[in-house]
């Protein structure tokens, strides 16, 4: 019979996380805003100013009536909607709580440690997250002029190399490469290297250029799409995004995928944003319409600002970027500054955009 105390002196070990976490930045929750002058708005996260349409907020309500029961492992109804929308078999796709879901399961099913994933930077912030909690290497390419160099991330790519991010549009610049220079370097991709396209911001991308990466997965087997209800869509706040590939990919995809990870909630939202989607995007077009509107009008007041086919603006503002933030924060626009390089500004409301023109006539912009 053993004699072990059950009062011993408590354990002087503990458990330790893997080392990689270690090279990853803990969360720490944002101080409030400054209190602002009038209302504030949220420019900060690329966010959907529109709140829910009626019908959405009616299927909201209905699935709420049924919490207590489990959702399927899998969204089913929400894969069978996407598959016909889409017009791919629905091997083919995978979804997740976010796209950001999705990139975890990225990172469970096609890295292994030591990897290469090489990314253009400043680009999603998830991106080194994604590559380090897998124990692979970050391989980052600058930007050039805010727009990715692909010669360069072609030439980066090293028998290591087990997966690309590419966002086009890309977060935060708002830049794209186009769907010309896009093939162009897929073409030198090796096939067994992935290619993550980021579509996050597909829906407001409107040059006559813009690829379409839903389209082009047919004939690459290493490309994999991704989208998200999150932006266009205005479904932030239920967390579903969706990937497509063929079906080795997708398959190995929901294999790693959290059980029951979209829930009945955000699959019942999801499903009926997609039958509204015609009222979606006329919000959609506004918010185009106010992007070069606001655009325009900050270019004229001096200020420089890149070309964008996303929902946010991108300003080099350089060291100026957290003081220029600091000053707009307490007129109610809550944007996000980069350190030392530049500030993204969510496209808003018309009021939000004349309010921060408004800011914009007032501040100085930094001298170029
Ligand atoms: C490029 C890019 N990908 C993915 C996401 C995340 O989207 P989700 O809300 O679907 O996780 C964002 C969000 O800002 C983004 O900018």
């Amino acid at each position: 019979m053993s004699t072990t105390s059950l009062t011993s002196a408590p354990s002087t070990t503990a458990p330790t996380p893997r080392t990689v976490l270690a090279g990853i930045p803990a969360y720490v929750p944002k101080p409030p805003a400054p209190p602002a002058e009038g209302p504030s708005h949220r420019l900060f996260l690329n966010e959907n100013p529109y709140p829910p349409l009626p019908s959405v907020r009616e299927a909201i309500a209905r699935a709420a009536t049924q919490t207590n029961h489990y959702p399927t492992i899998h969204p089913e109804r929400l894969l069978d909607a996407l598959a016909r929308r889409l017009d791919v078999p629905p091997g083919h796709l995978v979804t997740g709580p976010g796209s950001v879901g999705i990139y975890q399961q990225i990172g469970q099913a096609m890295l292994e440690p030591g990897d290469e994933v090489l990314y253009a930077w400043p680009s999603f912030e998830a991106y080194p997250i994604v590559a380090r909690m897998a124990g692979a290497v970050p391989v980052e390419v600058p930007l050039v002029d805010g727009v990715h160099d692909l010669d360069a991330m072609a030439a980066a790519i090293t028998p290591r190399t087990r997966a690309v991010f590419l966002c086009e549009p890309n977060n935060p610049t708002g830049t794209a490469v186009g769907r010309a220079g896009l093939e162009r370097f897929l073409d030198r991709v090796p096939g067994d290297v992935l290619v993550v396209l980021d579509e996050a911001y597909f829906e407001f991308y409107r040059s006559p250029n813009a690829p379409d990466g839903v389209e082009l997965h047919h004939d690459r087997p290493n490309l994999l799409t991704l989208r998200t209800f999150s932006k266009a869509y205005g479904l932030a706040g239920l967390r579903v995004g969706y990937g497509v590939a063929q079906p080795a990919i997708a398959e190995a995809l929901r294999k790693c995928a959290v059980p029951c990870g979209v829930g009945r909630v955000a699959e019942e939202a999801a499903l009926t944003a997609l039958h509204v989607e015609t009222e979606l995007f006329e919000r959609v077009e506004r918010i185009v319409a106010e992007r070069e509107r606001t655009r325009e009008s900050l270019l004229a007041l001096g200020w420089e600002v890149l070309p964008s086919e996303t929902n946010f603006l991108w300003l080099p503002t350089g060291e100026a970027s957290e003081s220029v933030a600091r000053d707009w924060e307490r007129r109610g626009l809550l944007v996000r500054a980069f350190a030392h390089s530049g500030l993204r500004v969510t496209v808003g409301s018309a009021e939000a955009n004349d309010l921060l023109i408004a800011a914009a006539k007032e501040t100085a912009p930094p001298a170029r």
